[in-house]
């Protein structure tokens, strides 16, 4: 089995080598079975269509190539990880089938080693990966990342629970979204630059406030974040509503996480108001709503 992850800190700023915290999602995950067959077959639980049914074959002849694999295999997935909505169903799927793969030959594979082969799988779906999706996943444990440098794991002193909020919208590719802040980048680049460098001192910030399990900080921390998210135009319309919604019931702080304009958000704020806060965000139109606590 394998999790999902929220990025609570620094998406898309992470892509230019700025930290970013990102935390498993255990509630979620993605068991894969595999057989001997005589070729390569993929079947899922959930619904899928072209190109990601393309994306998953790409994936499954990486691993094969990286395991130096000449046999043909049936795998199947089974997952409860919505797709395209910021919980990093497909690091879940390419670690998972790592895994998978790698028990069924006997070959024993490095945590360093997966989150390596998954890397390279990730490219086939996000084009350039910062990394931060399959180190979270494949580690299972909250990471301050920065592209590049050595893993450093956030140790908390307490549990820290947070709503999350999917809403529902099926966002465009990360691909496409992170090629868009590209082209912002290039076009506006001391504006953008600016704001990359504040969410590095947000994600800094935000480190020392988890580690202490300050939730109020976090989420101030996430709203000011959420303010650049908005400012590089990762936000959207609905994200912006569900936001307000969450800050009008109470919360401390909301954002967008992954790679925006759809997807999922998450709330910090007090865990005994987060059952009005879930309620108004279901009365108002999101998809779906729930706990999850990290430890
Ligand atoms: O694909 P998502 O929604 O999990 O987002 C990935 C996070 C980005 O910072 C937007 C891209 C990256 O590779 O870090």
């Amino acid at each position: 089995m394998t999790c999902a992850k929220i990025i609570l800190f620094g998406e898309h700023s992470a892509v230019y080598g700025k930290p970013a915290i990102a935390v498993p999602v255990k509630s979620l995950q993605c068991n894969i079975k595999v057989s001997s067959s005589k070729k390569n077959r993929i079947k899922t639980s959930f619904d899928i269509c072209e190109p990601e049914n393309k994306s998953l074959m790409d994936v499954l002849q990486i691993i094969l190539k990286e395991l130096n694999q000449k046999k043909s295999f049936s795998i199947e997935i089974d997952s409860n990880i919505p797709i395209a909505a910021g919980f990093g169903s497909s690091a879940s799927i390419s670690v998972e089938m790592i895994r998978a793969i790698s028990t069924k030959v006997n070959l024993h594979m490095s945590t360093e080693k997966i989150s390596s082969i998954a890397y390279e799988c990730e490219k086939t779906f996000h084009g350039t990966p910062s990394g931060i999706d399959n180190t979270v996943i494949t580690y299972e444990k909250p990471v301050f990342f920065i592209k590049n440098k050595k893993i450093e794991f956030i140790k908390l002193t307490k549990p820290i629970t947070f709503l999350i909020a999917l809403t529902g919208i099926k966002k465009q590719s990360t691909k496409e979204i992170v090629l868009d802040v590209r082209k912002k980048y290039n076009s506006d680049n001391e504006n953008m630059a600016k704001y990359f460098n504040e969410m590095e001192n947000i994600a800094i910030f935000a480190k020392s406030a988890i580690e202490k399990g300050d939730i109020e900080k976090i989420g101030d921390l996430m709203n000011q974040n959420q303010s650049y998210l908005s400012k590089i135009s990762v936000s959207s319309p609905e994200i912006d509503r569900l936001i307000d919604i969450a800050l009008a019931t109470g919360a401390y702080g909301a954002k967008l996480s992954g790679a925006g304009r759809g997807g999922n958000i998450i709330v910090a704020g007090k865990q005994k108001d987060y059952g009005t806060i879930k309620k108004n965000l279901l009365k108002q139109g999101a998809q779906s709503v729930f706990m999850e606590t990290i430890i």
